[in-house]
């Protein structure tokens, strides 16, 4: 089935009969997969209906909340190289819910002029994403589905932000998780890289297939959430185009965020686009 357009928000809220508050009642009838990683992060920017999916899944797979924290530490552990070696558009394709440290906190401090673009297609993230994190000059928020990739590069907003004659790092941590086989996740990191200029790099994590993780994705499907850890093989296929850019795919944490726990199923990849 093809995805549908992401709503923005002014037809978010005129779809909603009682304005904003309708429109908050409206998409609080199911957990969302932004606010159950806010809330394994810690954060205050979740509801029941996701707190109580957040709890069975941590019934079921206690590892996840460790996944989602070094998920997160890997994304700012990228960021900062990418920036450190002189990368400064970026592009945060599913952004997720504005954290502790974010993109723009990370890049900014080593180069201050950097570009951020959050994308994520969770109307409720982009209403934080506008407030929190593209409030400042050279940064944007927009909405954009990553299973419609070319449409998602396409978006008006973001080719106004980002140069694409110039070097851009992509960002899709934690994300291609939640597409599909169907819905092709190695031509989608295809056509996201095709779209992207000599010198670009793209960022992926991946959750890897165990039977814990299994059971659990079966549990996500059945509230509609459609996680879809893969095994090893599968996950190098889908950064097969790119070049590595490192010791990666790498099991996380690397050892630079690593602690006493060991390897957890998540792999995270850095790779530059073919010369
Ligand atoms: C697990 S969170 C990861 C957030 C952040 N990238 C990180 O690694 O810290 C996944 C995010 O991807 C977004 N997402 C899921 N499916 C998506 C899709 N098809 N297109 C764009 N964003 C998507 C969710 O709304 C959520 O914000």
């Amino acid at each position: 089935m093809m995805p549908g357009p992401v709503p923005s928000l002014s037809r978010w809220e005129e779809s909603s009969a009682g304005g904003p508050a309708g429109a908050a009642s409206t998409f609080l009838r199911a957990p969302s997969v932004a606010r159950m990683y806010d809330y394994f992060l810690g954060g205050k920017d979740n509801y029941a209906i996701d707190r109580e999916m957040a709890d069975r899944a941590l019934d079921r797979a206690p590892v996840v909340a460790r996944l989602a924290q070094v998920n997160r530490g890997f994304l700012e552990h990228a960021a900062a190289r990418l920036a450190e070696s002189g990368l400064r558009q970026f592009v945060d394709v599913g952004c997720g819910l504005p954290a502790r440290r974010n993109v723009g906190d990370i890049v900014r401090r080593v180069e201050p002029s950097c570009r951020i673009a959050y994308i994520d297609n969770d109307p409720l993230v982009l209403v934080h994403a506008r407030a929190l994190l593209a409030a400042e000059r050279g940064t944007g928020a927009f909405g954009g589905d990553v299973r419609v990739p070319a449409a998602l590069l396409g978006h008006p907003g973001l080719r106004r932000l980002i140069d694409f004659g110039r070097p851009v790092a992509l960002l899709l941590l934690g994300v291609l998780d939640f597409v599909t086989d169907a819905e092709d996740p190695r031509g989608i990191v295809r056509t996201l890289l095709g779209g992207l200029p000599a010198g670009s790099h793209m960022v992926i994590t991946h959750t890897e297939r165990t039977p814990q993780l299994e059971s659990l994705a079966e549990t996500a499907r059945g509230a509609g959430l459609a996680f879809t850890p893969r095994d090893r093989a599968e996950i190098a296929e889908i950064c097969a185009p790119l070049e590595p850019a490192g010791p990666y795919p790498a099991a996380l944490p690397l050892a630079d965020t690593a602690d006493l726990d060991g390897p957890l199923p998540l792999a995270g990849f850095v790779g530059r686009k073919p010369g």
